[in-house]
């Protein structure tokens, strides 16, 4: 249920609800609450640890002190049956942060509040604002939990338009969508104090959009999530069937596809021995459908306490599907890493209960990402995980086609029109069998420093930057066969 269905439960006599969402949204959900207040004919009041009086909501959408002193609103609530008015507590019912619980005393106030101001006369309804809510199963049944969703595009249409109305030009329609797109994810409030601050130092669209992405980066870094880097190939050469399963769900996106009932995969492992492109193909993946990317990592979306980890991995899922609207790839790189000792229960079981929300996450989200995970150790992930996934991609090391192209791609980073005689192609692709890609990438590399150095021991510095880097395939199988891990001494042979 979300905040919509607030005025649903007024009339159906539910007098206390929570409404999960984070601080920033505070005015705004009072602002919904004083028209549903206006109508019944009563009086807002709000409160939090940080005041000592109720506060009054009044028609300039302030708050002012009121003549009620209060040091903790569930008793307050309980002690003054004889107030009309709609109530909003914020923290009134957050959880201790180590154990994740509730008192026995709140629990036993939110209960008694459920049973008193319903069968009292005075009408009062209270709603606690909470970021983040789990009740206990004995206040399950009695209290509904709305959630204040992100704002859709439409919303975040209407918010900039207002707000940035000097910036729009009638050339701007690209521009303004992709500051729409930029903005998802954050939550209205946030948003409008985000925008109000950054139009001061901006004078164009590109700088704003600029901002807003700052601005989401650094909080999602805080979370552990990163919007990808740029991988340092433009391809991943030689996976052929993966590009075409990328391709094919790419055109799910369409959305012709609703109309026949066909939705985004929910989610592809893509499983392997160390180097072999996973991370790669997963980063370019998001690039080949056209749409954005966020990587989170798994072990670091935990948070001090088993309540913190719940709560951040909530939000997260919350905002991929706030930007999932048109698609979105979410991609957690070394996936089983995550879940080493996951049947242990040796860290209190929150791997388990983490999975667990992922995993139901996974089936009942409707919103369109994809969700990529690259492990070495497929036993790692718990079963029932690894069944919710659509595709489980195996990359192995590459074949001689496949090695091929490889050395092509790597090769014109750093010798821009090389190539060699079939016979040279034929020796060198022998010689580096049982290389991964990332081996190759490497050797590449090594064997151009080496080229490079030997430049710079013949040519002055000044030449350097023009001067080509010659190579030959023995210079390649030099690099490959020079010995893994030299001593750092140079070796002295003695007489
Ligand atoms: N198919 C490929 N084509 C071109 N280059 C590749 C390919 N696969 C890997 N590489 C090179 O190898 C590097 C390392 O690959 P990547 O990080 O994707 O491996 P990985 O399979 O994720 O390894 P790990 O299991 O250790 O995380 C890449 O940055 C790229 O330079
Ligand atoms: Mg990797």
């Amino acid at each position: 249920m979300n905040l919509s269905h607030l005025p649903l439960l007024f009339n159906s006599k539910q007098t206390v609800i929570t409404i999960e969402s984070p601080i920033t949204e505070r005015f705004k959900i009072l602002e919904f609450v004083y028209e549903l207040a206006q109508n019944k004919l009563l009086p807002l009041y709000f409160w939090n640890t940080g005041y000592s009086e109720l506060q009054l909501f009044n028609d300039n959408q302030r708050l002012i002190s009121t003549k009620y002193k209060c040091f903790s609103g569930l008793s307050w609530l309980l002690q003054h049956p004889d107030v009309p008015g709609i109530f909003v507590f914020e923290g009134a019912i957050s959880p201790d942060i180590l154990t994740g619980m509730l008192s026995q005393q709140t629990e036993m106030m939110l209960s008694n509040l459920v049973y008193d101001l319903d069968a009292n006369s005075v009408p009062r309804f209270l709603i606690c604002l909470e970021n983040y809510v789990e009740l206990p199963h004995s206040l399950t049944p009695l209290i509904p939990v709305l959630v204040n969703p992100l704002p859709s595009a439409i919303a975040i249409t209407t918010l900039v338009q207002d707000l940035c109305d000097c910036k729009l030009t009638t050339n701007s329609t690209q521009q303004l969508e992709t500051l729409i797109r930029t903005c998802l994810g954050l939550p209205l409030g946030e948003l409008e104090m985000l925008l109000k601050r950054l139009s001061r130092f901006t004078h164009t669209l590109e700088e704003l959009i600029d901002g807003v992405l700052n601005y989401k980066k650094s909080k999602l870094k805080g979370q552990g999530v990163e919007f990808i880097s740029e991988p340092d190939v433009p391809q991943a050469a030689g996976l052929d069937l993966l590009e075409e399963i990328l391709e094919r769900a790419a055109v799910l996106l369409k959305p012709e596809a609703k109309q026949h009932n066909l939705s985004f995969p929910k989610g592809m492992i893509l499983w392997g021995p160390p180097g072999t492109g996973k991370s790669l193909s997963a980063k370019l993946a998001a690039k080949k459908m056209g749409v954005p990317m966020v990587a989170a990592d798994w072990a670091a979306l935990r948070g001090a306490t088993a309540y913190e980890s719940r709560k951040n991995l909530r939000e997260f899922l919350q905002f991929c599907d706030a930007n999932g609207e048109h698609g979105l790839v979410l991609y957690f790189d070394d996936f089983d890493k995550g879940f080493a000792g996951f049947d242990s229960d040796r860290d209190g079981g929150v791997s388990r209960q983490l999975a667990g929300k992922l995993l139901t996450w996974m089936q009942e989200r409707t919103s369109q990402v994809l969700v990529m995970a690259t492990v070495n150790r497929l036993e790692f992930l718990p079963p029932e995980l690894i069944r919710r996934f659509d595709e489980i991609i195996f990359v192995d090391l590459p074949h001689t086609g496949a090695r091929y192209e490889i050395f092509k791609l790597h090769l014109a980073k750093y010798f821009p029109g090389l190539d060699f005689c079939e016979k040279d192609w034929l020796r060198l692709l022998r010689e580096t069998k049982l290389l991964t890609p990332a081996e190759i990438a490497l050797m590449v590399r090594k064997t151009a420093e080496e080229i490079f150095y030997q430049n710079a021991q013949k040519f002055p510095t000044s030449e350097l930057g023009k001067r080509p880097l010659n190579v030959s395939v023995r210079d390649f199988l030099e690099v490959r066969y020079a010995k893994r891990r030299p001593s750092g001494y140079r070796t002295l042979l003695l007489a």
